[in-house]
């Protein structure tokens, strides 16, 4: 622990008698109270699903300012990252805690190339899968999978080896995502190049085909880069959260992303920018209006969500939406494409910020709200939107990993509970049983 308390600890007081409760406070000046002995002090535990009040660990890789919307890595704002950084030197900065010199970068850009394809024996398992299998699934599992075929990283192991897994996981997902896709639309896989980018390769990898070649636009690039950017880390979020839990256990580093890419899927998570697109057609088909659409968002009885909007943390604009946005219009209007979803997602932004209910519980679009429509354009099909967003989770995901690793008082994740159940019972014999 780097954190050191406050000079005045809180006073809890139950019953008549006080315990004293130390404050820590973080770079940023946030408060928090230190319960880790409390159950032990006081034989009190705290209450908190859903982990709104509490943090887990300390973490010097990302911050988020959700009252003002202010996203940054490492101290260099998200702003600042998209607008001049390509996504692989955003990982290094992640994984290394400084941006890559160019030395540094070539380096790391080799080493990714180097290690892009994956072994030929898992290329066969994509062929296991039944047609129109999500690509979800079989990014997960393959993830998994590559623990059986490329070593594991010890305990033990030095920053070389661990730095060598780590790089590995990293371009082969890209491999992965992409395979996953051509399995989908049953094509032949594209293998990675040597001699193109990160971006470039995945483009390639996604869209060229042995009968046709693929023309990679630069704007396409910086646009993939932009993407991938945005997605790229956003501290104890419910992946990185299953992550650090997995990897609490101790479990490798493949077990512990791919439990975190199962996290990502669902549609309250990453699996949003799927929601947000289906949601937008839904509306567009039945031709509903936005009041209506909003209606059914607010209305308590309805399960309905309006999808992409509203954070746990963001009391305002998320700022990834904002330049979600931008590249949103940048790329619409390069590929001179009109699509009426656009228009749709407009309007009902406008009318939720305009509404009391949206105002008061300060809910704004995510994300997700706009890159679906950005993806649909470049030709990702839907079922790849959440695939997207967890290629460019991987390097944070593989941070907090290694940062849980070298934590020396990270502990196993394990929250307790209230039990609402029976007390006590009688036991009753099978065959006296109702
Ligand atoms: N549409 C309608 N009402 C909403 C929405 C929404 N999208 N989001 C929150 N609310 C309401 C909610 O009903 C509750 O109202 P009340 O106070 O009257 O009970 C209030 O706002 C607070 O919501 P909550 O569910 O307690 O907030 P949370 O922090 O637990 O949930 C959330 C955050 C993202 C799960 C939620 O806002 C949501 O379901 N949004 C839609 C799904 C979505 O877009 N997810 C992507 C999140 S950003 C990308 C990522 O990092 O995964």
């Amino acid at each position: 622990m780097s954190l050191k308390p406050i000079d005045k600890p809180a006073e809890l007081t139950v019953e008549g008698k006080s315990y004293a409760i130390p404050i820590l406070q973080d770079a940023m000046g946030n408060r928090a109270l230190d319960i880790r002995t409390l159950r032990k002090d006081s034989g009190l535990i705290a209450f908190d699903p859903g982990f709104a009040s509490t943090a887990v660990c300390e973490s010097s890789i990302t911050y988020v300012d959700g009252e003002k919307g202010l996203l940054s890595h490492r101290g260099y704002s998200i702003e600042d990252l998209t607008e001049n950084c390509t996504f692989i030197e955003v990982a290094y900065l992640l994984l290394h805690g400084v941006l890559p010199n160019r030395v540094q970068r070539e380096k790391f850009s080799q080493l990714l190339n180097r290690h892009s394809m994956i072994h030929e024996d898992m290329s066969t398992f994509f062929r296991g899968y039944p047609e129109g299998a999500h690509p979800m699934v079989v990014l997960s599992a393959m993830v998994v999978s590559l623990s059986a075929f490329y070593p594991e990283i010890e305990q033990s192991a030095d920053r070389e080896e661990l730095d060598m897994t780590v790089t590995r996981l990293l371009s082969k997902l890209r491999t992965i995502a992409a395979f996953s896709y051509k399995k989908s639309v049953g094509e032949p896989f594209v293998y990675p190049s040597q001699k193109l980018s990160y971006c470039e390769n995945f483009l390639n990898m996604m869209f060229s085909s042995p009968v046709s070649d693929y023309k990679i636009e630069p704007y396409l690039v910086k646009a993939m880069n932009q993407l991938l950017i945005i997605h790229a880390d956003h501290e104890q979020n419910a992946s990185t959260a299953t992550v650090r839990q997995v990897g609490s256990t101790r479990a490798n580093l493949y077990a512990a992303i791919s439990a975190g890419i199962c996290a990502l899927w669902g549609p309250l998570h990453g699996g949003a920018n799927q929601a947000v697109i289906e949601m937008l057609q839904m509306i567009h088909r039945d031709g509903l209006s936005a009041e209506t659409v909003l209606e059914k968002a607010k209305n308590k009885a309805d399960p309905f969500r309006l999808m992409g909007f509203g954070h746990r943390i963001y009391k305002s604009y998320d700022p990834r939406a904002k330049i979600a946005k931008k590249i949103c219009y940048t790329i619409l209007d390069k590929m001179n494409v009109q699509d009426p979803l656009l228009d749709v997602a407009i309007k009902l932004e406008e009318k939720a910020i305009a509404d009391p209910y949206f105002q008061d519980r300060h809910l704004y679009p995510n994300v997700d709200f706009y890159t679906g429509i950005t993806y649909r354009a470049m030709g990702f099909p839907t079922a790849m939107y959440t695939v997207l967003f967890a290629l460019g989770r991987l390097p944070g995901w593989i941070a907090h990993w290694l940062e849980l690793r070298q934590d020396a008082d990270q502990k196993i994740y394990r929250p307790r509970q209230l039990y609402v159940g029976a007390t006590q019972q009688n036991f009753v014999p099978l065959e006296k049983r109702p």
